[in-house]
């Protein structure tokens, strides 16, 4: 007997995530802290461009669930849909990212 089953965890994989729809929320709610590209211009927000898109999933349904809590994304989660989480991690997630380490 087992108490979690994959089907209770969020998996953005399980939508169709729509990669327009993740942009076109990304520009009305989220550019102006995180940026349309992920790369913050605000000293207390995170990049997201580049992150896990299970992870996006799981902290943005912390923030609206409660479990996590900001007073700007508590709200801002809030106003999202299943699908929106999914299609903005989508978006976020896929944003290409480099790296380079100091000498
Ligand atoms: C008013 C500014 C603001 C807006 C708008 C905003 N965020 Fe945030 N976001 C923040 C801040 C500040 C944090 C850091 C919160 C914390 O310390 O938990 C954060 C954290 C996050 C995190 C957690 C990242 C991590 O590394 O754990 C995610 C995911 C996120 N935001 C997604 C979004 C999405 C998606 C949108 C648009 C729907 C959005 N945010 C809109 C300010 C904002």
């Amino acid at each position: 007997m087992t108490l979690f089953t994959l089907s209770a965890l969020p998996t953005a994989e399980s939508r169709a995530a729509d990669l327009a729809a993740g942009k076109a929320r990304a520009e009305a709610l989220c550019q102006i802290c995180h940026g349309l590209d992920g790369q913050s211009t605000l000293v207390d927000a995170p990049h997201l461009s580049g992150q896990p898109e299970q992870y996006l999933v799981i902290q943005l349904e912390a923030y609206r669930s409660g479990q996590r809590q900001h007073p700007q994304m508590t709200i801002i989660s809030r106003m999202l849909s299943d699908d929106d989480i999914a299609n903005v991690a989508h978006w976020y997630s896929s944003i290409r990212v480099t790296v380079e380490m100091p000498e």
